[in-house]
């Protein structure tokens, strides 16, 4: 596999989008992270280590891939956030947005819970494979169209565990 992104370069990156998102909101407002699971628990831990701003934190599993590369376009909820959203300043934590199907289906339900605001960070973002425009405030590196695996981000559940991203060869 080729390397795409190197832990000094994630590093960096969100080391910088800390500041981009500790920058957009009063610093004695609370921020509510909402990371998306699984391919988002990487860059949660890193990005909340970074963030200089008091945080609370949620979790909310989506389910938009089955086994290979390809969308199935579905977008099934599998776990719900465990606390209200209303009035507080969230912000969903997403790996990678390609098709954009699943954050689009994910704000939808989550704006309509009456945050106070809504904004989306990924620390990935393929345009060229966008089917839907979705607003996406922090973006951490615009890639092309590659399977990326590595940093949260799975092939059939394997790969999560690398410190970096990298191209998945095999399954293109
Ligand atoms: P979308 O709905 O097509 O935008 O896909 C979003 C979800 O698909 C992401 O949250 C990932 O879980 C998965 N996904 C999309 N592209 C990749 C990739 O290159 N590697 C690993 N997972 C991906």
């Amino acid at each position: 596999m080729q390397v795409l992104l190197t832990q000094e370069q994630i590093r960096d990156r969100i080391s910088a989008m800390a500041g981009e998102i500790a920058r957009d909101y009063p610093p004695d407002e609370q921020i509510h992270l909402v990371c998306v699971l699984k391919g988002g628990f990487m860059f949660l831990s890193d990005l909340v280590r970074a963030l200089p701003t008091r945080v609370t934190l949620d979790f909310i599993a989506l389910s938009s891939y089955g086994k290979g590369t390809k969308s199935s376009g579905e977008v099934r909820m599998i776990k719900d956030v465990d606390h209200a959203l209303e009035g507080r300043h969230v912000v969903i934590v997403e790996d990678i947005v390609d098709t954009g199907l699943t954050l689009h289906y994910l704000q939808d339900i989550l704006r309509a819970r009456s945050p106070k605001t809504l904004r989306t960070a990924c620390l990935l973002s393929k345009p060229s494979r966008r089917q839907v425009d979705v607003p996406v405030e922090y973006v951490g590196f615009t890639i092309e169209d590659h399977f990326i695996v590595g940093y949260g981000l799975d092939y059939d559940e394997r790969y999560r565990e690398l410190p970096y991203l990298a191209i998945l060869r095999d399954g293109e």
